[in-house]
């Protein structure tokens, strides 16, 4: 009998990842303060972040809401108990304070530390002698996620970065409360060969900003490491740019579309870095439509939690730097395929065309998509329903897609006819 519930449990859990401390099967979802916020932030934006998000994203699955670096005081901690303390200005009631208050909505709170002896900004962090006493003081507070940094190291820091890491994991996992524990180190010293066994995920380069260029440069490196992404454990290609403003930078509509659809598909976490005080605005209506999208919500939220994969990619002409150098045009898709669960499959398929929206070297693209080289049957008839525009329509050996603009994206979800 014993045997029999354990096997179905297991049937359930499906594959059992090397970093299972019961937080988090799927991507988690929430909001960080950094990208638009950076150190402006306080009691009174936290509060109302989290009431936003209790009011108006919880029931699409978001939960977290991060405070990134720049929350402590600068000056140094406790004396006595070398606790690390809020900022008394800015945070005068404290981090357990906006815990319980968060809590109390529904939400989750986040803090942000880092593995070396001062934070990115400069603030006190937990390097070396404070990982247990940190670890011990956000599990008091109630805190449900940390961000761990990678500022201000030294050589035996940067000779074993796991070894550290490591050491935070441990005393997060000691303190029995259940943390999400999303390293930043930007991908050096390779952290998804190390971080899947001490953590729940792992950022995979440096800082993204608002640019098609950076969105670009994170997709192709994280394209190679699908394998690395499994239940509990995630690579992490940065916080959402949708509808942050960071001027020169910002993502147009559609760059903010592909770019949130890309990290659903990717089994990112979504973090959120707008102003969600503000997402029923008028003017911003478009960005909640993209972040509120439950279809594409569902990718990222799939049981199966696989990474999409590239399946195959249509590129003509001569292209340098993601740069069209040849006279006569070029074409640039890429198709990616994320396994879901009960053998469909999300195929989304990308014109990513040149760095600038309006190189006239690149056009608007429809693409014709032969099922057999997205793993489907020849023989058998699906349903494909655009994931954006709502619509269905059946296929059978070949699928053609909408015509997708420069920097856009379509998604569909395959589906076998009955
Ligand atoms: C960087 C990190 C950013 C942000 C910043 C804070 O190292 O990658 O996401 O946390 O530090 O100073």
């Amino acid at each position: 009998m014993k045997l029999n519930i354990l096997l179905a449990a297991l049937l359930v859990v499906g594959y059992v990842s090397a970093f299972d401390n019961g937080v988090a099967r799927t991507p988690p979802m929430g909001w960080n303060s950094w990208n638009l916020f950076a150190c402006n932030i306080n009691e009174q934006l936290i509060i109302e972040t989290i009431d936003a998000m209790s009011s108006k994203l919880l029931k699409y699955g978001y939960q977290y809401v991060n405070i990134d670096d720049c929350w402590s005081r600068k000056e140094g901690r406790d004396n006595t108990t070398k606790e690390l303390i809020a900022d008394p200005i800015r945070f005068p009631r404290g981090i357990k304070y906006l815990a319980d208050y968060a809590h109390s909505k529904g939400v989750k709170l986040g803090i942000y530390s880092d593995v070396g002896f001062l934070t990115c900004a400069g603030y006190p962090a937990s390097g070396k002698d404070f990982y247990e006493i940190d670890a011990k003081t956000f599990a008091k507070w109630g805190v449900d996620y940390l961000k761990f940094d990678w500022c201000f190291t030294d050589d035996e820091i940067r000779a074993a970065p796991w070894k550290f890491y490591g050491r935070m994991s441990q005393a997060l996992n000691s303190t029995g409360r259940p943390i999400f524990y999303s390293i930043c180190n930007w991908g050096d010293f390779k952290p998804w060969e190390w971080a899947p066994k001490i953590s729940n995920s792992w950022r995979t380069t440096g800082d993204i900003n608002p640019s098609w260029a950076s969105v670009i440069d994170i997709l192709d490196k994280n394209r190679p490491l699908h394998q690395f992404s499994g239940p509990y454990t995630f690579n992490d290609p940065d916080m959402l740019e949708v509808e942050v403003d960071r001027p020169p930078n910002k993502l147009t509509v559609e760059e903010a579309r592909s770019h949130f659809t890309l990290w659903a598909m990717l089994n990112s976490p979504l973090l959120l870095g707008n102003d969600i005080r503000r997402i029923d605005d008028q003017d911003r209506k478009w960005a909640k439509d993209i972040i509120t999208n439950e279809e594409v919500i569902a990718l990222s939220q799939d049981n199966l939690v696989l990474q999409a994969k590239v399946l195959y990619e249509d590129k003509r002409g001569e292209i340098k730097d993601n740069k069209c150098v040849d006279q006569n045009g070029c074409v640039w898709i890429e198709v990616w395929g994320k396994q879901l669960v009960g053998g469909n499959i999300a195929v989304a398929v990308l014109n990513r065309a040149g760095v600038d929206v309006n190189d006239p070297k690149f056009k608007k693209e429809s693409h014709t998509i032969p099922l057999k080289s997205i793993g489907l049957s020849d023989t058998n008839e699906y349903v494909v329903r655009n994931l954006w525009t709502k619509q269905k329509t059946n296929a059978k050996q070949q699928f053609t897609t909408d015509s997708i603009d420069q920097h856009s994206i379509a998604v569909y979800k395959f589906t076998k006819a009955q």
